[in-house]
């Protein structure tokens, strides 16, 4: 082990620079405009996989954006580990907020700014410079590894899904290890055993056939902006409970244990609503803020549009109005029953006076893995040898819906030992990553393979 050690130690100026190459690689999977920066992406993660000495690389083809496979499988007897991760990155609107060209990685202050570097290019590399530290040094591995790197994650992981139903043979695993969270703060090793789930609708409300003068028809028609707006007022109350029917039927409730756990957390509302910006925190009753991030469900509307949103007055009625509303969901919802139950509900309280029309975008399940599980206790020993301090526990408030796919269809449990802060700016300008956190997940994923394989 001290070898793998040293040679991660000494070799970690030679792992930036490498970030830095696969951070200049515009890999964003949303727009079909970069396809062949996906391409690059994917060949990339399978060059240094071919370096790392590990077998069997692939670039798999699917009908969206390329799979990364490779394995070694030397280590008869011992556990399988599955390392996932994923290559795609989130498109860099706007451009204008950021400091540093979104692809032209630079390092201020210790950490590494561009697109993806902790969502999750940086953390995801952070595996393959662990076992390669081990190929070239030990020549072997404690255990049996393969990995699965995907670049659509940001996309909602169709292809992936579709990939693990017909080859769970390939993918046989004893557990999932995940670099894609954070850690509750820097330097604090951190284990995630909670992962929200998702459903996200599109909601478009038609009054007249076009645009019409707000002098002449006004007062005569609905507007679909105003009846839109009445619409999304309707699902929650001053409370922040969610009105739709039946929307808490299947969530499980915080245990004590476990409200226990999240006060024992140092958490300042203040600091925390400091740092993002605004003069008050906001959320359902009765909960605490850390409740109601990582265990209450909750409803946004992520993004609107209607009428005349340009320079200046138009007096205008629009013909249109449309939003994009995400709920985050808690063990045990199920974004497909909730998908029913807000369009069910929302046709309802919909005028007559307008047509409405709802859109499924995409969905996950949430995810809660038990605090007794083999690998997560490896992972839990893995961070505090690499770090040198007690690791925490934590629920979190993202998703990452593949990892449901996973426990089904693999039937193996995550492990979420991410390095990522949640302040890094993931998904919004000048996203960055403290290469102290990139070198101790290094470390922290040789020794999760060493104790993992006890
Ligand atoms: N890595 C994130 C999930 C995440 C975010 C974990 C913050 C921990 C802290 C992942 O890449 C992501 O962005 N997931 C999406 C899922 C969606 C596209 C289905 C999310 O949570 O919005
Ligand atoms: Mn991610
Ligand atoms: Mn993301």
């Amino acid at each position: 082990m001290e070898r793998v050690i040293n040679r991660i130690n000494s070799n970690i100026n030679t792992y930036i620079e490498e970030l830095k190459d696969f951070l200049r690689i515009p890999s964003i999977s949303t727009s079909e405009q970069y396809k062949k920066e996906m391409l690059t992406g994917a060949n990339f993660v399978a060059d240094k996989m071919r370096t790392a000495s590990l077998k069997n690389v692939k670039v798999i083809k699917t009908k969206g954006h390329p799979l990364v496979y490779a394995d070694w499988l030397n280590a008869p007897g011992k556990p399988t580990v599955l390392i996932y991760g994923h290559y795609d990155v989130q498109p860099v609107d706007p451009i204008s907020l950021w400091d540093s060209q979104p692809f032209d990685p630079v390092i201020k202050n210790g950490k590494i700014y561009a697109r993806g570097a902790t969502d999750d290019k940086g953390q995801m590399y952070m595996h393959i410079k662990s076992v390669e530290a081990y190929l070239k040094t030990v020549k072997r591995l404690p255990l049996n590894v393969k990995f699965i790197i995907e670049g659509e994650e940001e996309i909602g992981s169709e292809n992936l899904e579709e990939f693990i139903y017909n080859n769970t043979k390939l993918l046989k695993c004893d557990t999932v290890l995940i670099s894609d969270t954070a850690l509750y703060g820097p330097g604090i090793p951190t284990i995630t055993y909670g992962l929200r789930g998702l459903t996200y609708l599109e909601i478009e409300v038609t009054g007249p056939n076009r645009d019409l003068h707000s002098g002449t028809f006004g007062g005569t028609i609905a507007n679909p902006i105003n009846v839109l707006a009445e619409i999304i007022s309707k699902l929650m109350d001053k409370n922040g409970h969610i009105t739709i029917p039946g929307f808490y039927d299947d969530v499980i409730r915080i245990t004590k244990k476990e409200k226990e756990n999240f006060s024992s957390l140092v958490f300042s509302e203040k600091k925390f609503a400091k740092e993002i910006g605004v003069k008050k925190l906001k959320g359902e009753k009765g909960y605490t803020t850390l409740e109601r991030e990582w265990a209450r469900p909750t409803l946004d509307c992520n993004g609107i549009l209607g009428g005349f949103t340009e320079e200046g007055a138009k007096t205008v009625l629009p013909s249109k109005a449309m939003a994009k509303i995400s709920m985050r969901l808690v063990p045990n919802q199920d974004p497909y029953k909730i998908s029913k139950l807000f369009t069910k509900y929302v046709k309802s309280i919909t005028p007559d006076t307008v047509s409405i029309k709802i859109k499924d975008l995409h969905g996950g399940y949430p995810v809660l893995t038990p605090l007794d599980d083999k690998a997560t206790i490896a992972g839990a020993n893995a961070m505090a040898k690499a770090f040198g301090k007690k690791t925490v526990f934590m629920r979190e408030g993202g998703s990452i819906p593949i990892v449901t796919v996973f426990a089904k269809k693999l039937k193996a449990p995550s492990v979420l030992m991410g390095l990522g802060l949640n302040t890094e700016n993931l998904h919004s300008p000048n996203e960055h990553f403290d290469l102290k956190h990139f070198h101790l997940g290094i470390l922290s994923s040789a020794y999760f393979l060493q104790e993992y394989a006890k």
